[in-house]
């Protein structure tokens, strides 16, 4: 339903003089080169930036944020934070303004739909456009702003890699490399002690980030959402290896993964939010060592992967995304997401982008390699182009 008010001031005719920035869901590193490309690229075009605080709580509850819920941002202001992790503007991931738990007089919750206080404040704020950072909870958010007639143009992030709408979002590569330093890093412990090690890495319905660090850290078996595992499966595998080539194994799991006919491993469930994943690195240690009979450990790496400086690769990505966000806006682009889709800077309806999440294809290329390389994803296939005792590693 379009909010006529709104409307009447973010009609496409009219002149973009000021924007405001959020960003939105579980941080990712490359957040801040979004924001300082999009204040350099609004400034020569003499446009003013604002920036929300945490997600839209910056306009909702601006009484949390002694220092203004909203901030002018300048270049002066964004110097020096393009390789920081992280983001300066905060961020939430149970910041929904259409359906928010709120705390009635009895203590019970219900959910609220704030989204028009949304559009008053940032019309109070001569807000001509919004660009909205964020994963798909947030990117579904902007899209039902721009059908309420926010002017609003979406910036793809998520660690998980999980839209489907372009080739890579920013967060992904710095996660993978740090998680590839730690499976590399746990091969020698691993080794020394002869004992199997079970690595757990974030990857909540996407197993991107477990495939490919598990793939350039030779892990023995990589366990992902998109196929359910059996652990008598991985176990058979690494008694096999073990009697050709290693004396003791690495196995990745994706925190998602679950076994064949089972359950997502969830720790905790709060209103307004997705449930918090985890533990199923214990679980699949625990079941390996029975199993095996080999000592097993486990290493979660949880929201470490997160955290840190972008790699120039996710550096880059942030700057061109938000470069490119403003130059959307100025073309009269409303209602859709910037893309990479190479060589090209792309955008794309916000609705199609939202639509389907992008989980790893299982005759994708690094699938693909994987059982290659005698890889166990735990479904038992497995495409051997050399005899075990053989692997390189
Ligand atoms: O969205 C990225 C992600 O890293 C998921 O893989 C993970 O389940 C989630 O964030 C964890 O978020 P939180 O910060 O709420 O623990």
């Amino acid at each position: 339903m379009l909010d006529r008010r709104f409307v009447a001031i973010s009609s496409s005719m009219t002149k973009i003089r000021r924007i405001a920035i959020n960003t939105g869901g579980g941080d990712a590193p490359g957040l801040n080169a979004v924001i300082h490309a999009a204040v350099h690229a609004a400034e020569k075009a003499g446009i003013e930036m604002l920036g929300i605080r945490e997600g839209y709580d910056g306009l909702l509850e601006p009484q949390d944020y002694p220092e203004g819920g909203v901030l002018r941002l300048d270049r002066r202001l964004v110097q020096g934070i393009a390789h920081l992790g992280g983001t300066i503007l905060g961020t939430t991931n149970r910041g929904n303004p259409f359906e928010r738990p709120m705390q009635q007089p009895d203590g019970s919750f219900q959910t609220v739909d704030r989204s028009d206080e949304v559009l008053g404040q940032l019309r109070d704020l001569r807000v001509d456009a919004l660009i909205a950072v964020g994963g798909d909870g947030s990117l579904g958010i902007a899209h039902r702003f721009a059908q309420k007639g926010l002017r609003v143009v979406g910036v793809p992030k998520t660690i998980d890699n999980d839209l489907e709408a372009t080739v890579q979002t920013f967060g992904f590569d710095t996660a993978v490399q740090f998680a590839t330093d730690c499976i590399d890093r746990l091969h020698s412990t691993a080794a020394s002690h002869r004992r199997i090690l079970v690595v757990e890495v974030m990857g909540r319905y996407a197993g991107w980030i477990a495939l490919h660090s598990g793939l350039a850290g030779r892990a023995d078996a990589i366990l992902i959402p998109e196929i359910p595992y059996s652990l008598e499966i991985v176990a058979e595998h690494l008694r096999r290896k073990q009697n050709f080539a290693r004396s003791y194994a690495i196995v990745v799991v994706a925190e998602g993964a679950k076994p064949i006919g089972g359950q997502l491993s969830v720790v905790a469930r709060e209103r307004g939010r997705d449930v918090q994943l985890g533990g199923v690195g214990e679980q699949v240690a625990h079941e390996l060592r029975d199993r095996t009979d080999k000592e097993t450990r486990v290493a979660v790496l949880g929201h470490i992967v997160r955290g840190g400086s972008p790699s120039s690769t996710d550096r880059n990505l942030g700057l061109a995304l938000g470069a490119a966000a403003v130059r959307a806006l100025l073309n009269g682009e409303q209602g859709v997401m910037m893309a990479i889709n190479p060589p090209n800077l792309v955008s794309v309806p916000l609705e199609r982008a939202v639509s389907r999440m992008k989980t790893v294809p299982l005759d994708d290329w690094a699938v693909t390699t994987a059982r290659a390389l005698d890889i166990s994803f735990g479904d038992g296939q497995r495409i051997m182009t050399m005899p075990p005792d053989e692997d390189p590693r």
